[in-house]
């Protein structure tokens, strides 16, 4: 595309150069007076900004402009040879700043042809009415000249008009009479760029600019329908329509001439098959429909499209196989099927597409064998094979494949082991063979290959020692080999001098790698889910990795006390589920730059009370599950970016701290099973954000009633059970639950746990599971669960009316309390049973038994119609946004295996479609 202007634009120079040779051979006065008083106001109501450069070389050509010479030959002035009239007029690049006025002495030289004002600044100036009078215009250049507002009717009378450039028109809206206007009365129109301006209206179904061979509406919110008139325009060769999400309709059947050299509309609703009529274009160079609605299956006629050097038809819906005839489509340099449904084997086409130098096959449901014919390709530059079903071994000789530089072969079920030249292609930098069936590592020798930066081999395998044959990669910057039975001996000594991310976690680790050593440029560590006993090595916790961000040691069996760790910069700590205790070293509470701490599942003890204090950065902090003692730190004293807090099962007492009050994003707040001895802190109902409140376990007490408002108005799990809670349920605790009443489906408030360290989950799928596992179920759990536990407390009285009213809430518990009364009937109160009331022996109506009064229905509930899991506890919510997603799908599935309340089913259907962000931020990392 932007060759194609270069070229129009070069034309265009060659034909006013060649007007400027002649009018400078006179060397006569020919300008006339009142041309260049016109020009010399024009260029004084302009300021010139030297350092306004949009373009590699600008120039102030105004600057020359004086009375002392000839208009004609002032800096981009072009005159007429015979009359001396100015016809031309390119001022573009001038570095010319300022109001551009309505009635600018401009407009007074009737005889312009060309009008060049492109890479100016004249905001927030629109262009003038007056553009209408310069009737003689044949090309009008206002590309990045960042004029505003309203592009003015008047410019559709410029009828003579052969180019018009309005494009990266940011701020210019054209409106659809003008635009109709336009492409009604523009008859030797050839080139219309209106890139960005924003005209918001449909496409004119009246064409008369039959003349037209280049279109660009590239992202100018097109609307409505595509419709056939611009395919039968007869000298059109490049048609952008890209970027227009409204445009909607089918791909237009195309005209047997058609003369079409460049055809994009990416980025469109435009849905429906590809013709078979495609196969006319025998000219076309370039197609790209990507991310648009098409479905169905490649015709076999784009094998007529010989031409073709790009064909990118990626994130479509389209079925079916690669046709065969591809493999006459010779000039193919790019070939980009990236998240279809094609399925079948990759046919062998290759050994034909010489030229090719993109070919991306990923994400696809293509089976059988790795196609060998790709490695063929001399020119081949990407190659990405990922998320099929390819199977079996990769060759053993690669052929020649030169200027390769990067392979995904990652997420099929290839076998056998890794041939040489994965690692040894002379470009090559970056290797995806992760989540396959690789059973080891070639026997050859591999060189030094100083190119390779990314390695990913993690998810297969692998087993033995730590492949010491890597050990010639020496410039590797990522290493990912997590699961996959490898262990590391004490005697392995490797070092990779610039390496920034290692991944070992789930492997057959026992001991933390000496060659740890040897890396001193570590940013991310993670060697979690191994089998490493024992305490901290010195050694290890003496490094100096001033460097290193993210440390993931969870899931092993560490013991004794945590050594001082001087990682300064880190921010990520993960120490989970090891048998960590003791108190915690100065040095962690030191750890300024943290935004999650997990130290849950130890048995660490002391006090932290002031260990928060310097982590001005903390988002999440989990301390569940260990012996921590004494009063609750002041939690957003010191920072208030803290959205996750868990310190469910301790030992912690005193009052729930009130500088809660400045965690405005606080999301979680979980101190159940602990000691705290408190009346209700109704005041974290302020909390904008606020979605789960579990208060469960501890000595709170008093009556929850106030005269004051609850607020809570994210509120989805509220749990106040098993404490000294008394007096009467208050109606206005439950009005209050706005977000219970109305869940309205655009704001599903997701609970982003972990977000801010999601970069991470880019760098290695291992890393990825399991931070993405925290996110997906909490994501479930926040869409499945809302819920109100008040069980076991000195309740009384009768459920307030307003209960009924929470229309979105799942599982209600009040059983054993005090309460009376009637139990409030109707929508999904019906779906309650008995266990939701137990233990309250003056309660009546359905579902118990015993009826209200004597009117009551004689109809009892069958047992096994309960629909209330007496089972629950909230340890399956914990495990739910804490475990991952394994332990916490498997707990949801025991418990919901036999008794799916309707709404259930309804709920996990609509959850297992569940999209992993992490495809959606590749795709758009591939685009990019
Ligand atoms: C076409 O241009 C002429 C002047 O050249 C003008 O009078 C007329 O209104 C224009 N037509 C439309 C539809 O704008
Ligand atoms: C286009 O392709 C089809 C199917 O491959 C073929 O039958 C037809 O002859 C081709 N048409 C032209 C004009 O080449
Ligand atoms: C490899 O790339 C270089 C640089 O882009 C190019 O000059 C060379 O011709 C390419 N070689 C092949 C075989 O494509
Ligand atoms: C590799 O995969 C192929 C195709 O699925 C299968 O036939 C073969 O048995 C596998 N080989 C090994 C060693 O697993
Ligand atoms: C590393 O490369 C050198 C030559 O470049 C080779 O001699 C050596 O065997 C290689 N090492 C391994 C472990 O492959
Ligand atoms: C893991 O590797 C060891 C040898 O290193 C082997 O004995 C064991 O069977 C392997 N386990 C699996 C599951 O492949």
């Amino acid at each position: 595309m932007v060759m194609s202007l270069f070229f129009f634009y070069s034309f265009l120079c060659f034909v006013l150069l060649i007007s400027l040779c002649f009018s400078s051979s006179f060397d006569h006065h020919l300008c006339s007076p009142t041309e260049t008083s016109a020009l010399l106001q024009f260029k004084q109501s302009l300021q010139v900004k030297s350092d306004y450069s949009l373009c590699d070389t600008s120039f102030p050509k105004t600057k020359s402009w004086n009375e002392s010479k000839d208009c004609c030959t002032w800096d981009g002035v072009t005159c007429d040879v015979l009359t001396g009239h100015v016809i031309g007029l390119d001022l573009s690049c001038s570095q010319l700043v300022g109001n551009f006025h309505p009635n600018s002495s401009l407009f007074q030289l009737h005889h312009l042809q060309t009008l060049n004002l492109a890479y100016n600044d004249f905001y927030p100036s629109s262009i003038p009415h007056n553009i209408g009078r310069l009737t003689n215009l044949r090309h009008l250049n206002l590309s990045y000249s960042t004029f505003d507002g309203k592009v003015p009717t008047e410019i559709s009378y410029l009828s003579n008009l052969v180019s018009l450039d309005l494009s990266y028109g940011f701020a210019l809206q054209l409106n659809e009479r003008t635009f109709e206007a336009m492409l009604h009365n523009f008859t030797n129109l050839e080139l219309l760029s209106l890139f960005l301006v924003n005209i918001s209206s449909p496409i004119p179904v009246n064409i008369s600019s039959s003349s037209l061979r280049y279109v660009d509406l590239y992202d100018t919110n097109l609307q409505g329908a595509l419709t056939e008139n611009f395919f039968l325009l007869p000298n059109l060769e490049m048609l952008y329509l890209s970027y227009n999400d409204l445009l909607n309709g089918v791909f237009p059947k195309i005209h047997p001439s058609s003369t079409l050299l460049e055809l994009s509309i990416a980025y469109t609703g435009i849905s429906g098959e590809i013709p078979d009529s495609i196969g006319t274009l025998s000219s076309l160079k370039y197609l790209n429909l990507q991310q648009c609605q098409f479905s169905g299956s490649i015709p076999d006629s784009v094998g007529n499209l010989t031409e073709i050097r790009e064909l990118i038809l990626s994130h479509n819906h389209f079925t079916g196989h690669i046709p065969s005839t591809i493999s006459k489509l010779k000039q193919l340099t790019c070939l980009d099927l990236l998240s279809n449904s094609f399925s079948g084997e990759i046919p062998e086409i290759f050994s034909n597409l010489q030229e090719l130098r993109h070919l991306d096959l990923s994400k696809n449901s293509f089976i059988g064998p790795f196609p060998s014919s790709i490695l063929s390709l001399t020119h081949l530059e990407y190659l990405g094979l990922s998320s099929n079903s390819l199977s079996g071994p990769l060759p053993s000789n690669a052929g020649m494949l030169p200027n390769l530089t990067e392979l995904d072969f990652s997420y099929n079920s290839l076998n056998g082991t890794i041939p040489s030249w994965v690692f040894s292609l002379p470009l090559l930098s970056s290797v995806s063979l992760q989540h396959n069936r690789f059973r080891g590592l070639t026997d050859e020798v591999i060189k030094t290959n100083p190119t390779l930066k990314d390695l990913h081999l993690s998810h297969n395998q692998l087993s033995g020692s730590f492949p010491q044959s890597l050990v010639n990669l020496t410039n590797l910057v990522t290493l990912g080999i997590s699961s996959n039975n490898i262990t590391v001996d004490e005697g392995i000594n490797i070092t990779f001098p610039s390496l920034s991310s290692l991944f070992l976690s789930s492997c057959e680790l026992k001991d933390f790698p000496h060659f740890l050593r040897n890396m001193k440029t570590l940013t991310v560590l993670d060697i979690s889910n191994n089998k490493i006993r024992g305490q901290i090595p010195d050694w290890f916790s003496g490094m100096r990795w001033d460097s290193l961000r993210f440390l993931n040691l969870s899931y092993n069996s560490l013991t004794g006390y945590l050594p001082q760790l001087h990682f300064h910069n880190l921010g990520y700590l993960d120490l989970k589920f090891n048998s960590l205790h003791g108190p915690l070293p100065s040095s962690i509470c030191n750890m300024s730059k943290l935004s999650l701490l997990d130290l849950s599942h130890n048995n660490f003890s002391g006090s932290i009370t002031h260990c928060l204090d310097s982590m001005v950065e903390l988002s999440v902090l989990d301390l569940r599950r260990n012996n921590f003692i004494g009063s609750l730190p002041p939690f957003c004293a010191h920072s208030t970016l803290l959205s996750t807090i868990l310190v469910n099962g301790n030992r912690f007492e005193g009052t729930v701290p009130m500088s809660l009050l400045n965690c405005f994003r606080l999301e979680i707040f979980d101190v159940g099973n602990n000691a705290i001895n408190d009346t209700f802190p109704a005041w974290l109902g302020m909390l904008q954000e606020l979605q789960v409140l579990i208060l469960k376990l501890n000595k709170f007490h008093g009556r929850l009633s106030s005269r004051k408002k609850f607020y809570f108005p994210k509120l989805r799990i509220f749990d106040l059970s098993c404490n000294k809670f008394s007096g009467s349920l208050p109606a206005r605790l439950f009005e209050n639950f706005s977000a219970m009443i109305k869940l309205d489906d655009g704001d599903k408030g997701e609970i982003k746990y972990m977000e801010q360290l999601s970069e991470y989950s880019m760098y290695e799928d291992s890393v990825s599971l399991v931070i993405k596992g925290h996110d997906i179920e909490l994501e479930k759990i926040n869409t499945i669960m809302t819920t109100i536990d008040l069980s076991s407390n000195h309740f009384e009285g009768v459920i307030p009316k307003t209960v009924k009213d929470l229309g979105s809430l799942r599982l209600l518990n009040l059983s054993r309390n005090n309460l009376k009364g009637p139990i409030p009937q109707g929508l999904q109160f019906n779906t309650f049973a008995n266990d939701s009331y137990g233990g309250n022996l003056d309660l009546c109506g359905l579902p118990l038994s015993k009826q209200c009064g004597t009117s009551g229905s004689s109809h009892v509930p069958q047992p096994s119609e309960s629909y209330f899991f007496s089972g629950f506890t909230w340890e399956s919510v914990v495990i739910g946004y804490s475990f991952g997603l394994v332990v916490g799908t498997v707990m949801w599935s025991v418990m919901f295996q036999y008794r799916k309340p309707i709404w259930f089913v309804e709920f996990f259907d609509g959850l297992m479609p569940h999209k992993r962000r992490r495809s959606k931020k590749r795709a758009l990392r591939r685009q990019t």
